[in-house]
């Protein structure tokens, strides 16, 4: 008898199909990455990963929290009378004093302008286990979500492949900073009925990864006006809510659901209203698989938590984090350093670029610069940046994430994570840099003072938007064709963090 060991017949589609993002090119900078991982002592030569958007900057306030702590963890000579309850624990809802912990933590990063509450939270593995069930608690295979470029890469991913939903590009670009306006998303949401799909809601990322930037209440307040028009849902990733470390301040959806709803001339409705929130980013704890959906509305939190089976926090990280969360101490001093600690690791990143002619998009917010290298580009295409892309890889030795992965619409932009590395680290990618400008013997061109980019640049690329809209959800709807676009297409891409 013959096996067949490797015969994808076998397997259902879902499994089979690329929408897992991982065959695509860009991964092959995670694997320069891993075949090469630079280290101070052993491997100075090596890539240093800067496109992992993980908060290393404060885990040594962790670290002596926890040494200090040891009844927190059922694990040790002090905790191990809790090990018995603890470890049989499995309720779906969560233990009740991690889940009034996290609704504290989610207030209190939210300058406690709005309360939590802790019966509407609803755990995942992760945002990204949080946020799949979700798309499974609002929409069917083939709905579509609205998603403003340039968007987290592994949306494509988290919440399109298992549950089959589509993304529509919304197109914000440089011009005004990539902040999305009313006729971008009007022009969305006309283009996706036009071609047969049904809407199902708006996803939006703030503070915003790639960009660092943060919504000021009236674009909120204009999403808010919008999604309740058209009565579909608005999620609301806030994964980066504390990693804040400039003005303007951090304004959550809720705090304007919370403004709009004592407005007796808004009629908002609060059931269309999803937070995904995790203490990935802002505790620096990714490992933990800490996620949360917070609903407005009571059957999707009914829903969510029965869904919440496949992919519960482990009981003894609930434990030890009701622990942490609790200590209103230690939470008050965790996030002020925390965000002193990210404003000075960006502010030597930004300023080392600077010397270098490079400018990043003006951000207050997040693990990452949106750093713009269109200069270098011999073209505006996808096809040269994927070039520099690959040269910054193997010749300057860093692993950034180029902006197509991210589905800009304008290439040259590249986000660099700062805040996974210490600060020697840091210090050398910069010399890395410094080195590759001068090599190309563009360091004396000295970048414009303000973002925008220029009018004959901007020109070219407004005939590319309308064409790329619908270029990503071909790989989802045979029914949508996608117009020849300027550009190559940017693949979808798998960037993991
Ligand atoms: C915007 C956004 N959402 C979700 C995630 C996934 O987070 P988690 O590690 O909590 O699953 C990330 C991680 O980079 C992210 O940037």
């Amino acid at each position: 008898m013959v096996i067949l060991r490797e015969n994808q017949a076998l397997l259902s589609k879902i499994a089979t199909s690329d929408q897992h993002g991982e065959n695509s090119p860009y991964f092959d900078g995670w694997k320069a990455y891993d075949q090469d991982p630079f280290h101070l002592t052993e491997n100075p030569n090596g890539v240093i990963q800067m496109g992992l958007a993980e908060n290393q900057l404060s885990l040594d306030l962790i670290e002596k929290w926890v040494a200090k702590h040891p009844k927190s963890s059922i694990c040790t000579k002090d905790g191990i009378s809790q090990f018995k309850e603890i470890a049989n624990f499995q309720d779906y809802h969560g233990l009740y004093e991690f889940r009034k912990a996290i609704a504290k933590f989610m207030g209190k990063v939210r300058g406690n302008r709005v309360a939590f509450d802790p019966d509407r939270i609803v755990m995942g593995g992760g945002a990204t286990g949080a946020s799949e069930s979700l798309m499974f608690c609002l929409a069917d295979p083939g709905d579509g979500f609205l998603v403003p470029t340039p968007y987290y890469p592994a949306f494509g991913r988290d919440l399109r492949w298992r549950t089959r939903v589509q993304l529509l590009p919304i197109i914000c670009n440089s011009s005004n900073d990539f902040k999305i306006t009313k006729e971008a998303l009007e022009s969305a949401y006309e283009n996706a009925i036009a071609s047969n799909i049904k809407v199902k809601g708006l996803i939006i990322t703030n503070p915003s990864n790639p960009l660092g930037t943060t919504m000021d209440k009236e674009t909120l307040k204009t999403l808010m006006r919008f999604i309740n028009e058209k009565n579909i849902h608005i999620v609301c990733d806030e994964i980066y809510a504390a990693t804040i470390f400039n003005t303007p301040e951090f304004v959550s959806i809720s705090e304007v659901l919370q403004e709009m709803e004592h407005d007796p001339m808004s009629l908002i409705n609060p059931g269309l209203v999803h937070i995904i929130y995790s203490l990935s980013k802002d505790m620096g704890l990714p490992g933990f698989r800490v996620g949360i959906l917070y609903s407005y509305n009571d059957n999707v939190v009914s829903s969510a938590r029965k869904m919440s089976s496949f992919g519960l926090i482990s009981s003894q990280t609930q434990y030890f984090l009701a622990s942490i969360l609790s200590d209103e101490e230690f939470v008050e001093g965790f996030l002020s350093e925390s965000s002193k600690r990210l404003a000075k690791r960006h502010k030597t990143f930004t300023q080392g670029l600077e010397k270098e002619g490079i400018t990043c998009l003006a951000s207050n917010a997040g693990l990452f610069v949106w750093m713009d290298l269109h200069r270098l580009l011999k073209k505006p295409t996808f096809d040269e940046e994927m070039d520099l892309w690959r040269l910054i890889i193997s010749d300057v030795k860093l692993n950034v994430s180029p902006g197509s992965s991210f589905q800009c619409v304008e290439p040259g932009w590249f986000r660099v994570c700062f805040a996974n590395m210490d600060d020697q680290t840091a210090e050398i990618a910069l010399k890395r840099i410094h080195a590759f400008v001068v090599k190309k013997g563009r360091r004396n061109e000295r970048a414009p003072m303000n973002n925008k980019r220029s009018k004959s640049f901007q020109k070219n690329l407004r005939l590319s938007f309308s064409s790329r809209l619908y270029d990503e959800t071909n790989m989802m709807s045979p029914r949508v064709m996608s117009p020849h676009s300027p550009f190559p297409r940017s693949p979808l891409v798998q960037a993991k963090t």
